[in-house]
Formats: structure tokens, C-alpha cells, sequence
């Protein structure tokens, strides 16, 4: 029975849950961050298209066959974790929702739909408190961006912010990742390759991401999303957000140069202890040793990494800072902002 009330938290402490794109690159870190945080879980149903059918999983040293997903999925499901594209969750999420659980989606289906909250536990878990039975997860490169940005923009607001995005072939999938090792092993061996799943060449290349452009714009999709998700998360509809989002060869993890401009004068060492006591966050920042954040060392890492905290020095006024960020968007960017969603809905 689907339950009607808003914020409805899960029916078990122990729930039955299911992962919707199990065999995908977040579905398989999801399955790895709910046994490292030992989420309490009765029943794991990992699910995926019939391409998956006859593969095995291990979850806490247990094989779980992968089923493929159909009508009977959800029966008796509490939790639906959804990592799976956007058609399969808009196909698919309403019926879990029909069997009475709580979707957390990681696609773009619901982020921007009214009554569907967008959460980044850090900033605005409160919102989780008025679902009605979907909670979407952020864009990756939005979540790795403005986590870091929140203390400060909620001590000075921030009224203009511009981001550049150096994207791991992991936002793409595991067929991404796939891709940019076999083409660098070709580049290497001197062999040729042809690009399957991405547009371009990627060993050695970086480009403009893969999604479509508005005419109108002239940004592509996945700038678009993080402009209008960061108005949602921050609740703050008038942000002014400028965004260029590049594809570089790097395996998994998200490093974002930002330039953000508040409404009052405000110092690196505000922002610096700011963000030094803000959970999820941890400054990698040290000019001696030209130490800062790196994918590599932001790879397996819950936290996001913080430095280069610096004065921008385009604007005279002391309102404007520049800093740089890396966070590993499977892990923070998609399953580890997922279960830590999962955790507040506990009852
Ligand atoms: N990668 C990231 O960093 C990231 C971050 C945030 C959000 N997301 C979002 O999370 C979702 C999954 O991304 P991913 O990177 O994990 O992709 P992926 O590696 O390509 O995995 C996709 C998963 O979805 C399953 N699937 C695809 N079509 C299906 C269908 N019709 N029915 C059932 N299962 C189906 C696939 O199953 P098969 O193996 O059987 O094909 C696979 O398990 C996407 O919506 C993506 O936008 C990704």
C-alpha cells in the first residue's frame, strides 16, 4: 500500500531494500557504502536490465543473484535506491512508490519536479521531511561544488558564482571509465581506437561535456542542471550562476575551480575556518608545499577537499574569493549522498 504522508519515514528499522541499476558505477559503489556504514538492511533485491540477468553481486560477503527488473520488483520493498537513468526511474520509480517505499533517485527524472526535495544532507536535509515518496539525489558536479559553498553562503550570502568543472570519465558510467582505459592503453601501444561511449578521443584530451546545447543558451544540459539544482538546494532562487563543464581524463573523481562573489567584504580566513568546521569538507590547502586538492587523493574519499582559498583578485571591493575543490562524485556525488539520505529515513 503506498502511504500517503508527507516525509513518510521507512516501515522497518531493518528495511527490505532494492538497488535499481545495481551492476552500474553507482549502483556497485552503493553497494559497497551500505555495507561500510552498516545501514540495516533485512532484504537486498539488485536489479537491472535484462543485459545483467544471470550476474552475481557480493554484499557483505554474500553472492545475491542480479534479477531483472519488472512488475514484481517492489513487493515488499521499503527502500528503493535508484541508480538506473532517467527513463527507468521515470518509468519505474512511481511504481516502487505504488508498493509503499521511499525512492532516492540518482538521475535528473524528479530534481526539479515540485514536491520531489533535493538533498545534499549537509545543506538542506530538513527538506527530506516532505517528500511524498521520491527524494531526488543531485546532479555529481553540483553536489561537489556547493557543499563547500554553503557555510559560507549562509553566513554571507553568496550573489554570484562561477564554476568550472574537470569531470571524470565516472559521471559517464562504467562504459565510460572502460572507455578512457582502453583508449589510453591504445594511445600508449600506438594502436588505434574508436570512441564508443563518448563523443571524443580521451586519452590525453579533455572537451566541452557531452550533453546538449540550448540553442537559446548556448549551455549545455549539464550546466543547466547545476545552475537551477543550486538555486533549489540552496533555496535561494536568485543566485547567479555562470558554469562550463569539461570532460577530463581522469577515472573517478570531480575537481571544480569556483569564483564566488558575497553581498558583504569577505576574508580567505573566514572562509577558510568556515569550511575547515563544515561537515562533508576537509582543506587540502597548503602553499608551501603546493599542496591542494587532487582527484587522486579525493578518490575513495568521503570528504571533499578544499584549497587554493584565495582573494579574487578581479574585484577590488574584498566580496569576491576563488577556490578549488575535488570530491569523488560515485561516492559523494551519487551513493554516498544517497545512503546518507537513506539514514535519516530510518524510523
Ligand atoms: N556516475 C556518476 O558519477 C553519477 C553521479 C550522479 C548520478 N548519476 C546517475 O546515476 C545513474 C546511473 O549512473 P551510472 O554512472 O551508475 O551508470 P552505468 O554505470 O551506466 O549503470 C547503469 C545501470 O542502470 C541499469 N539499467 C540501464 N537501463 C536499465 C533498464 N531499462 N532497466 C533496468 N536497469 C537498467 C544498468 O543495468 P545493466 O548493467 O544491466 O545494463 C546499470 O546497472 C544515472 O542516472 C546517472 O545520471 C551518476
Amino acid at each position: 500500500m503506498p502511504n500517503t504522508e508527507p516525509g513518510f519515514r521507512l516501515r522497518r528499522a531493518r528495511p527490505r531494500v532494492a538497488i535499481v541499476g545495481a551492476t552500474g558505477a553507482v549502483g556497485r559503489e552503493l553497494l559497497g557504502i551500505l555495507a561500510e556504514r552498516d545501514f540495516p538492511v533485512e532484504e537486498l533485491r539488485l536489479l537491472a536490465s535484462p543485459r545483467s540477468a544471470g550476474r552475481v553481486l557480493t554484499f557483505r560477503d554474500h553472492d545475491i543473484g542480479v534479477e531483472v527488473l519488472g512488475e514484481q520488483s517492489f513487493a515488499g520493498v521499503d527502500l528503493a535506491l535508484f541508480s538506473a537513468g532517467s527513463g527507468t526511474a521515470r518509468d519505474w520509480a512511481p511504481i516502487a512508490v505504488r508498493h509503499g517505499a521511499v525512492v532516492i533517485d540518482n538521475s535528473s527524472a524528479f530534481r526539479m519536479s515540485p514536491g520531489v526535495p533535493l538533498v545534499v544532507p549537509e545543506i538542506n536535509a530538513a527538506e527530506i521531511a516532505h517528500h511524498e515518496g521520491i527524494i531526488a539525489n543531485p546532479n555529481c558536479a553540483a553536489i561537489i561544488a556547493i557543499t563547500p559553498l554553503w557555510p559560507i553562503h549562509r553566513r554571507n550570502r553568496i550573489r554570484r558564482l562561477i564554476l568550472s568543472t574537470y569531470q571524470a570519465a565516472s559521471g559517464g558510467g562504467a562504459a565510460a571509465m572502460d572507455e578512457l582505459v582502453a583508449a589510453t592503453g591504445a594511445h600508449l601501444a600506438g594502436a588505434p581506437f574508436t570512441p564508443r561511449v563518448l563523443p571524443h578521443p580521451y586519452a590525453f584530451n579533455l572537451f566541452s561535456h557531452d550533453t546538449k546545447i540550448d540553442p537559446a543558451t548556448g549551455y549545455n544540459d549539464e550546466e543547466t542542471k547545476v545552475i537551477n539544482e543550486t538555486r533549489k538546494i540552496f533555496g535561494d532562487a536568485e543566485i547567479r550562476v555562470g558554469v562550463t563543464c569539461i570532460r577530463v581524463p581522469v577515472l573517478r573523481a570531480h575537481a571544480v575551480a569556483a569564483t564566488l562573489e558575497c553581498e558583504r567584504p569577505i576574508d580567505p580566513e573566514e572562509a577558510r575556518a568556515l569550511i575547515a568546521a563544515a561537515p562533508g569538507c576537509r582543506l587540502v590547502d597548503d602553499p608551501a608545499a603546493n599542496h591542494f586538492p587532487m582527484p587522486l587523493e579525493a578518490t575513495g574519499a568521503d570528504d571533499i577537499l578544499v584549497g587554493r582559498i584565495r582573494r579574487d583578485l578581479s574585484d577590488p571591493s574584498g566580496h569576491s574569493l576563488s577556490l578549488f575543490v575535488a570530491g569523488d562524485q560515485l561516492r559523494k556525488g551519487a551513493a554516498l549522498n544517497a545512503v546518507q539520505i537513506a539514514e535519516r529515513l530510518l524510523p
